[in-house]
């Protein structure tokens, strides 16, 4: 884009008053606060613009990832997701995410060591997460442990000093595999595994999960490759619902821990991250591939929605999807096929040629195939949500810093349209109090 690009003025008539404004424009955007000078007299406060969920509004320009929902583009930095996936690391990936640029031989080593450095958490986060029931769902302990690191960690409430800022950002990455693996080994009853500095990010992943009595665990590299694609897959999607979350918490200049922890509950709820569990539970459900058109059926009639169809932003396949179904293929070689892939494709395959979901223009996305690969490797369906938040993590904080950075951020703070009563008093009869 050039530095003019989407620059310009628009006019706008206020039809009750016959009066009009120019307003300008950039990046092709007019700023909602240039509404306000449009009133119809004195006792106006000026025009707000309505709208819920953000369908139409910019809260904030942002240098990290690009989405063209028309035309199914992903972009992290100005690269193509299928170039990172096919070419990068998840943590080279997330050096990107945060400084713009792919680390050099040396950057990336330095930057590993550091990740490497603090995967390990206090030893007092064992005994919380011991606190949790055995059934506790995992994504639940990880949103409790997340904010309770902000209490380890107090210089964290500093947020405006760079250093401060980038030991929690480099904390956080490094100690979000170790806690979802404590997560799902306090679920499962097991030991808790502590983390291999020898292995790679996904790799120590893994040991931290699945390792029992050896002394070295060493992952399966098909597994560990697809796993660390995974998580580049979900390192970033701009203005999302959890990253919004990030954004707005941090925005109050609470520490990254209480903010990534809104963040982690935000992405819990099944329209978001928790999207992925859902499929899987959806696709047990179904069973078998003649019961989709019964299914496809009653999703028409609105009695539930299709989950891992659909998206805010991509009107046509999701990139990720796409790479997702190619990652499937070299797991199940190593796993053996997942037999719900099988009714995942014919689902697919019966909805896109539906009527409904071309004219609602609704496509798989990222979570349609990616549980049935966490599935075929062994992970327990609920902590699908959990993976999401792993590879997440860099995107939420390279978000953050950029909201924390930019001169033009303040206090998130929406107005509202206030349709309530008028004014009324306590002491009216209908509504006296009794003392
Ligand atoms: N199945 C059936 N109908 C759907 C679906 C679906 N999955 N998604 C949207 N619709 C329909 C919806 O009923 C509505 O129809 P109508 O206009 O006739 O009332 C229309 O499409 C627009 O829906 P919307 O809720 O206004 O769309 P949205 O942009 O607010 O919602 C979404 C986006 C992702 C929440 C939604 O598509 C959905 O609930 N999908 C299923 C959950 C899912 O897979 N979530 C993961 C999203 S990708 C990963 C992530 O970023 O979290």
């Amino acid at each position: 884009m050039g530095d003019d690009d989407g620059a310009g003025t628009l006019t706008v008539t206020d039809n009750r008053t016959g009066r009009s404004y120019e307003l300008p424009l950039v990046h092709g955007a007019i700023r909602a606060s240039d509404l306000r000078q449009i009133t119809t007299g004195p006792d106006d406060r000026g025009l707000l613009s309505y709208d819920p969920g953000f369908l139409n509004t910019a809260s904030c320009e942002s240098a990290i990832t690009y989405v063209d929902g028309e035309r199914g583009i992903l972009r992290y930095r100005g690269y193509p997701i299928e170039e990172l996936a096919e070419r990068a690391t998840f943590l080279e990936v997330a050096y990107l995410l945060l400084n713009g640029e792919l680390p050099d031989a040396a950057q990336l080593r330095d930057w590993t060591a550091e990740i490497v450095h603090h995967t390990f958490v206090h030893e007092n986060v064992k005994k919380f997460i011991d606190g949790f029931h055995y059934d506790a769902h995992p994504m639940g302990i990880m949103v409790s442990t997340v904010a309770a690191l902000s209490t380890f960690y107090p210089e964290a409430k500093d947020p405006v000093s760079s250093a401060v800022r980038r030991r929690q950002i480099v904390r956080l990455i490094a100690k979000m595999p170790t806690l979802a693996a404590f997560a799902y080994r306090h679920s499962a009853g097991l030991p808790y595994a502590y983390p291999d500095s020898d292995l790679s990010y996904t790799g120590n992943f893994l040991s931290m999960l699945q390792k029992r009595t050896d002394t070295r665990y060493r992952p399966n590299p098909v597994l560990e490759h697809a796993l660390d694609v995974l998580f580049i897959l979900h390192a970033d999607h701009e203005q999302n619902c959890s990253t919004t979350t990030m954004r707005g918490v941090g925005s109050s200049h609470a520490d990254p821990y209480s903010a990534m922890a809104a963040a982690t509950a935000a992405l819990y709820g099944p329209l978001h991250g928790g999207a992925n569990e859902q499929v899987l539970r959806m696709l047990t459900t179904i069973g078998s591939v003649e019961n989709i058109p019964d299914y496809i059926a009653r999703v028409k009639r609105g009695e539930f929605r299709l989950m891992g169809f659909g998206h805010r932003v991509y009107k046509s396949l999701d990139p990720r999807a796409r790479i997702i179904r190619r990652v499937a293929e070299e797991v199940f070689e190593v796993t053996g096929r997942n037999r719900l892939l099988d009714i995942a494709v014919e689902l697919q395959r019966i909805a896109l040629e539906d009527d409904y979901f071309l004219s609602h223009r609704l496509y798989p996305n990222v979570d349609f195939y990616s549980g049935i690969i966490y599935q075929a490797m062994g992970f327990p369906v609920d902590m699908f949500p959990v993976l999401f938040a792993i590879g997440r993590t860099p995107g939420w904080l390279a978000q953050w810093e950029e909201g924390i950075l930019d001169p033009a951020q303040k206090i998130s703070r929406p107005r509202q349209l206030y349709v309530g009563s008028g004014v009324r008093h306590l002491d009216a009869p209908e509504t006296a109090v009794a003392s």
